[in-house]
């Protein structure tokens, strides 16, 4: 209800309710420009990335909030997720599907495209903002939980070489979702799974709601590829 009552205010009031909140997140960032990833200047979809948009959107931002945006994501990241989805290694029907006809070239440029598209910034809910703040830049010291601002960055812009994926914006319900996999050791078939799936051991589903919804409000101030 409260939900409902902030997406109408949000309507009312354009983007001013966006700014207030990332005011609020960000009081030691708030004077920072917001930055939006590079837009290449030539930046044309390779023809193999046309069936992605059914699910992922035309603009890379999914139309359906359990699917993940891949706009302004990062290249080195999108790649090795294809790969693993090739591999198996991460196991999805859907997704097994999508990347049986690419070959590795593919994946490189498809994957430099939809990083260099722009992303979308969204709003969290405004009542699980404390709790996943919390979590997000404390991590819990009682169960050995590190915080997740120490790779993916406190604006949630993620960390590129490293190939620790971007939050900032992506759909709350698709956050959930991985995290409960990660939990459930379904996600945890590569090293870099294995990384997550040891952070997401000891989330409770509480924990678990409220930093998906707190990584979807948050503005990343780093553009892509300046990381
Ligand atoms: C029928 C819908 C559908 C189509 C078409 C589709 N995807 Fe996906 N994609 C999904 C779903 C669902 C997931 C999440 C799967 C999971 O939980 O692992 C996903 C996940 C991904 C991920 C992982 C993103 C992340 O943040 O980890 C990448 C990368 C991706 N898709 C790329 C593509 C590309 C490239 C294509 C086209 C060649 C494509 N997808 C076509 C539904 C689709
Ligand atoms: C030690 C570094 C590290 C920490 C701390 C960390 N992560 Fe991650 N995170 C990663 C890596 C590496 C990946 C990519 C894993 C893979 O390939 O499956 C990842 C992936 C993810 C994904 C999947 C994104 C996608 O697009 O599918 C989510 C969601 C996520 N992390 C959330 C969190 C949250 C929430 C926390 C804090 C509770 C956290 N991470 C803490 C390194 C970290």
């Amino acid at each position: 209800m409260l939900w409902n009552r902030w997406n109408r205010y949000q309507q009312y009031l354009g983007r001013w309710p966006l700014v207030v909140l990332g005011l609020a997140l960000f009081g030691d960032l708030a004077l920072a420009q917001p930055v939006t990833p590079a837009q290449h200047g030539n930046n044309t979809p390779p023809a193999k990335a046309a069936v992605c948009a059914a699910c992922h959107g035309p603009d890379g931002n999914s139309i359906n909030p359990i699917w993940p945006n891949l706009a302004g994501q990062h290249a080195k990241y999108l790649q090795q997720q294809l790969q693993d989805y090739k591999t198996g290694q991460r196991a999805n029907p859907i997704m097994a599907g999508n990347v049986a006809p690419l070959t590795p070239e593919d994946m490189i440029q498809i994957a430099n495209y939809f990083a260099g598209l722009p992303a979308k910034s969204a709003l969290a809910n405004p009542a699980q903002v404390d709790q996943g703040r919390s979590l997000y830049r404390a991590g819990k010291t009682q169960t050995g939980t590190p915080a997740c601002a120490g790779c993916h960055g406190p604006d949630g812009s993620g960390n590129a070489p490293a190939a620790f994926p971007r939050l900032a914006g992506q759909n709350t319900p698709y956050i959930a979702l991985q995290l409960r996999a990660y939990r459930d050791g379904s996600r945890s078939g590569t090293a870099q799974a294995k990384i997550m799936a040891g952070v997401a051991k000891a989330l409770t589903d509480q924990d678990i709601e409220a930093v998906s919804s707190y990584v979807q409000g948050l503005q990343a101030l780093r553009p892509a590829d300046l990381q």
